[in-house]
C-alpha cells in the first residue's frame, strides 16, 4: 500500500528529480496532484500544473478519441485563454474552421453580429495583443480531435503520467474528513488506488463524484439534438448561425472542410416530438425542417434521411459553488453548467484552468498537500472568476429564456433582443464581446439586458398605437416583470458562496 500520509515535503516534486517522480507515479501511483478524467479540463489541467514542476497523474477512462456533439465552438475568449496555458498549438492540424461572429436569424430577417466590432470595445491592451492586434477569432472543430490533441500534449509531458483506467471512489481520511486519493478499475477488472496531494475530479456533466461534495444537482430543461450535415450552405459561413422563430432555437457552424453541426433544442416533454407525432424524427422533419432558412434545408433534409448521426445530450444548469473538502477540487462541468447556447462551456474551462492553476502555483502554495492553503486559494478563486464565468452563465441562460421564448412577454423580448441588434453600434458590439468572453465587467451584461427589456416595452407601445395605450402600460409592467425573473435567479446563483 503507498503511504501518502507521511512527511509531505519529502514527496513535493522539489526535492526528488523528475525520473525519481515518473517511477513514483508509475509504481507506486502517488503524485502531487491526481485527476480524474481527461477531457478539456483534465487534459488542460495536467499540463498547466506539470510545466510548474508538479507531479501529475492524470485518469482517463478511456482514450479512445471521443465522439460526441459537444465542445465544437470555442470563442475568442477560449482561444485566449488556451494561448495563456500555451496550449495553442492543439488548435493546428485538426481542420478546425476560424469563427468570426455570430449571425442571428430570425423568421426571414437576419442580423450578423461579427467578433471584428469588439475591438474598439475591450479596453485591455495586453488581451488585445494576445489574439492578435484586436483580431478576436474562436474556432469550431470535431470535438474528438481536440480533444485527442490536448490529451497528447499531457502524454508526451515528462511529468504527467496518464493511466487508461475508470475511477470508481474517493479514498478519504474520515477522522479529518480530507480527500486522498481515488479508487479504480483498469479493464473492467483490476482494482487500483492512486494517492495525490490534491485530487482534482473532472469527470464531466454527469459526473459521479460531485455528490456527497456539492449542494446542487443539475436542472435539465431541454436537450440539444445534433446532426451532422454534409457540404451545408450556412447563411453566414465562418458564423456560429442561430435560427430563431416560432420553435425553440437551432444552431448551425461549420465544424470541418466539409461537416456542420445543426443542434436543435428540444425542451422536454414537446408535444410535437411525443411519439404520437413520430418522436424526434417526426419534429425534426415537420417542424425544424421547415422553419430553417432556404440554404440549409437541403442538407439538412439528406441528414435526416440518411440518419445523420442523430443523438441528443442535456442541456444542464449548475450553478458555480466553492470548493470546501480538504484534498479535494472539483471543476469544469463537474462544478458549474450553463445551457451551450452560447458555447461558452469549454471556454470557462479553460480560463479556470488559467486562472486556478495561477492561484495553487507553487509560489503562492508551495506544498499542495497544505489543504488550509489550498482551500484559501479554492475560496478566492470562487470569486474571482466570476469576471468572466459569471457573464458566461448568466447570458447562456438569459439568452436561452429569450431565444426559446414560450409565453408572449418572452416573445416580446425576444423580438426586441433581435431589433436591439439591428442598432448597431453598441447594441452589438458589446453584446457579442460578451459572448466572445473577452469583455469581463458583468455590469456590461446587465446594463444591455436592462436596455434590451426597455427597448422590447418601446416595440410594445410603437406596436400597440395611440388607442392601445392603456392596455400597453399593463403589459409593459408584465414584459418588465418576465425580464427580470429571467435574470435575477441566475444573478442570484452567482453571488452565493
Ligand atoms: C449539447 C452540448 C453542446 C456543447 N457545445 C459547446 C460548444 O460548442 N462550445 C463550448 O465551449 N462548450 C460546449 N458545451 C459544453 C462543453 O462540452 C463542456 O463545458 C466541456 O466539455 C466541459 O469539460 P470537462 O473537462 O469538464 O468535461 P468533459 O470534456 O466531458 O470531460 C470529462 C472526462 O472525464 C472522463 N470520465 C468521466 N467519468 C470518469 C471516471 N469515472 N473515470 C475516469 N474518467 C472519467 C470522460 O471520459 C471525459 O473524458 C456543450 C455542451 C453540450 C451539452
Ligand atoms: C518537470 O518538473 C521539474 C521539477 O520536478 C521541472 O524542473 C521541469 O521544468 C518540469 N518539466 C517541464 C517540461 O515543465
Amino acid at each position: 500500500m503507498p503511504l501518502i500520509l507521511d512527511s509531505s515535503s519529502e514527496s513535493s516534486a522539489a526535492d526528488v528529480g523528475p525520473d525519481l517522480q515518473e517511477v513514483r507515479r508509475r509504481v507506486h501511483h502517488e503524485a502531487d496532484v491526481v485527476i480524474v478524467g481527461a477531457g478539456v479540463v483534465g487534459s488542460a489541467l495536467a499540463v498547466a500544473f506539470a510545466n510548474q514542476g508538479r507531479s501529475v497523474i492524470l485518469l482517463e477512462k478511456s482514450l479512445k478519441e471521443p465522439d460526441r456533439i459537444v465542445g465544437e465552438l470555442l470563442q475568442p475568449g477560449g482561444v485566449e485563454a488556451l494561448t495563456r496555458l500555451g496550449l495553442r498549438h492543439t488548435l493546428n492540424d485538426i481542420d478546425a474552421i476560424p469563427v468570426t461572429g455570430y449571425t442571428v436569424i430570425y423568421y426571414d430577417e437576419q442580423v450578423p453580429i461579427p467578433y471584428s466590432v469588439i475591438a474598439g470595445q475591450v479596453s485591455d491592451n495586453a488581451e488585445k495583443k494576445q489574439s492578435g492586434g484586436g483580431q478576436f477569432e474562436g474556432r469550431s472543430f470535431h470535438h474528438g480531435r481536440f480533444i485527442s490533441k490536448l490529451r497528447a500534449a499531457a502524454m508526451s509531458h515528462a511529468n504527467i503520467t496518464v493511466f487508461e483506467t475508470e475511477v470508481t471512489g474517493m479514498i478519504g481520511a474520515s477522522h479529518v474528513s480530507q480527500i486522498l486519493g481515488v479508487e479504480t478499475l483498469t479493464r473492467k477488472t483490476q482494482k487500483e488506488c492512486f494517492f495525490g496531494s490534491l485530487t482534482v475530479v473532472c469527470d464531466g456533466y454527469a459526473s459521479k463524484f460531485r455528490k456527497g461534495y456539492i449542494p446542487f444537482a443539475p436542472r435539465v430543461k431541454s436537450r440539444f439534438w445534433g446532426l451532422e450535415l454534409i457540404d451545408c450552405q450556412l447563411p453566414t459561413s465562418h458564423h456560429g448561425n442561430v435560427v430563431l422563430g416560432d420553435n425553440s432555437p437551432v444552431l448551425l457552424y461549420q465544424i470541418g472542410t466539409h461537416e456542420t453541426r445543426v443542434l436543435v433544442d428540444v425542451p422536454e416533454g414537446l408535444p410535437s416530438a411525443s411519439p404520437a407525432n413520430g418522436g424526434i424524427k417526426g419534429h425534426l422533419q415537420n417542424v425544424v425542417l421547415p422553419s430553417l432558412p432556404r440554404v440549409v434545408q437541403p442538407s439538412f433534409r439528406e441528414a435526416l434521411d440518411r440518419g445523420g448521426g442523430l443523438r441528443s445530450m442535456p442541456n444542464s444548469f449548475l450553478p458555480p459553488t466553492t470548493n470546501k473538502t480538504p484534498g479535494l477540487m472539483i471543476l469544469g462541468d463537474a462544478l458549474n453548467m450553463r445551457h451551450p447556447l452560447t458555447g461558452g462551456g469549454m471556454t470557462v474551462a479553460l480560463s479556470d484552468v488559467a486562472l486556478v492553476s495561477d492561484l495553487l502555483s507553487p509560489d503562492n502554495v508551495p506544498d499542495l498537500y497544505d489543504t488550509r492553503s489550498v482551500l484559501k486559494q479554492l475560496r478566492s478563486f470562487h470569486w474571482r472568476r466570476k469576471n468572466m464565468t459569471s457573464i458566461v452563465n448568466i447570458l447562456a441562460q438569459a439568452l436561452y429564456s429569450l431565444f426559446a421564448a414560450d409565453d408572449w412577454q418572452l416573445k416580446y423580448l425576444q423580438k426586441g433582443c433581435f431589433r436591439y441588434f439591428q442598432l448597431g453600434g453598441k447594441c452589438v458590439s458589446e453584446p457579442v464581446g460578451l459572448l466572445g468572453a473577452v469583455i469581463h465587467q458583468p455590469f456590461v451584461l446587465f446594463y444591455h439586458f436592462f436596455s434590451v427589456a426597455l427597448y422590447s416595452i418601446w416595440i410594445l407601445f410603437r406596436e400597440n398605437g395611440v388607442l392601445m395605450f392603456p392596455l400597453s402600460l399593463i403589459q409593459a409592467v408584465f414584459v418588465f416583470a418576465k425580464a427580470c425573473v429571467v435574470i435575477f435567479p441566475f444573478i442570484f446563483a452567482e453571488l452565493r458562496s
